[in-house]
């Protein structure tokens, strides 16, 4: 039986790259494809980010697929009337029903746009780490409110939150080592923070069951300095929701662009949830200019850790890669430099498609 997809390609340019995305997953295999809507798109057409019907859907596929969500219509809708849906509430439901605790992004330094990365080519060269961003805890989902002219929002971790963010993060050091020692830099503010004070007691503990990875604890503001001061000596960077938040944003820009950046959201089982990092980009929406490249990389990554098929996901990373080394650029990564050819998603897709025929 072929492997079961949901599509939740959502606002902006997501339908647009979610499309290209099927083209180039109808090129590495079977699967079945069942596209539903989310976000702003599921508000306009039943009040709601996400129906009970669509959530139902993603739980029962092997790996749900996102483009973005959100977009100055609702933001607007927001504007007008505090208590109108919002798009991302869908986002935060569907991370949130299917227990998807693991944000996983890979910040890899590509050669073909070292020069697109507003920092030195020498700083980045070499850069491969990767974000393992805890993502159903902490600040984003304690309680908030008002008291008068004062407003709140609550930080709170359970151990048994940390352990299991903290076993993802320590595996995923291991399978990315390659006969070096697996590195894990855990980061929090212990200095200040009672919840980063049981985040660094719990990574200690958990790092007793895995030997082999050399752990270290690293403050958070430090951490946002040495990510670009060095960031060839990180290796899997562990961070509790907003501080992996901020962090994993700032690593993008070690890349070149947001538009290259792809994630994973897992759980103990059951589908994960893979999405570019960057959001629903409405300046540039129906243009047909959006870098397509997050989202393959995303489906690489769905491949890898959501069907078991890692030939299948080298192949497409591999694919990105040698358009890139072409020359070929969507208008977020074009510089204008030699050797270099302005492509939209259209063309950027047929090369990547060529590439994999090959
Ligand atoms: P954004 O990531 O959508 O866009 C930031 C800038 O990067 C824009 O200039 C955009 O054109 C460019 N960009 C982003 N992705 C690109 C791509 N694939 N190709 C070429 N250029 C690209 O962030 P922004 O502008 O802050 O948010 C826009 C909307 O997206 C908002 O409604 C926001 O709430 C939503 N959003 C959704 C996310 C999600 O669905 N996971 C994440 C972040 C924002
Ligand atoms: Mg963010």
């Amino acid at each position: 039986m072929s492997q079961r997809i949901v599509l939740l390609p959502g606002d902006g340019i997501g339908p647009e790259i979610v499309g290209s995305t099927r083209e180039v997953l109808d090129a590495l295999g079977e699967f079945s494809f069942e596209e539903l809507l989310i976000g702003g798109i599921s508000i306009d057409e039943h009040g709601t980010a996400l129906t009970d019907e669509v959530l139902d859907a993603c739980r029962s596929a092997d790996a749900v697929l996102l483009g973005a969500v959100g977009g100055p219509k609702w933001d607007e809708a927001v504007a007008r009337d505090p208590s109108a849906p919002r798009p991302e509430q869908g986002l935060l439901a569907v991370r949130k029903e299917l227990g998807l605790f693991a944000n996983l992004r890979p910040v890899a330094a590509i050669p073909a746009l070292i020069d697109s990365s507003p920092l030195r080519p020498g700083v980045i060269e070499g850069t491969d780490l990767l974000v393992v961003r805890e993502l159903t805890g902490g600040i984003y989902f304690g309680e908030s409110g008002r008291r008068g002219s004062t407003a709140f929002d609550e930080c709170a971790y359970s151990v048994e939150e940390i352990e299991r963010i903290a076993r993802v993060a320590f595996e995923a050091a291991i399978t990315r080592s390659s006969g070096g020692k697996p590195r894990l830099t855990s980061v929090d503010k212990a200095n200040v923070l009672e919840t980063s004070r049981l985040w660094r007691e719990t990574v200690t503990s958990i790092a007793g069951e895995f030997p082999e990875v050399e752990l270290e604890h690293l403050l958070v503001d430090n951490a946002a300095m040495q990510l670009v001061s060095r960031p060839t000596e990180f290796d899997v960077i562990l961070a509790e929701n907003l501080f992996g938040d901020i962090l994993s944003d700032e690593s993008a820009m070690l890349t070149g662009s947001l538009g290259m950046l792809p994630s994973a959201s897992l759980g103990e089982s059951g589908p994960g949830l893979f999405e570019p990092v960057h959001g629903s980009a409405p300046d540039i929406a129906g243009q047909g200019i959006a870098n397509p490249l997050a989202t393959f990389l995303s489906a690489a990554m769905m491949l890898r850790y959501g069907l078991g098929k890692e030939s299948e996901a080298g192949r497409l990373d591999r694919a990105v890669e040698a358009v890139l080394e072409r020359g070929f650029r969507t208008p977020d990564l074009f510089t204008g430099a030699a050797g270099e050819t302005e492509a939209g998603t259209a063309e950027v897709t047929r090369l990547v498609l060529g590439e994999l025929d090959r």
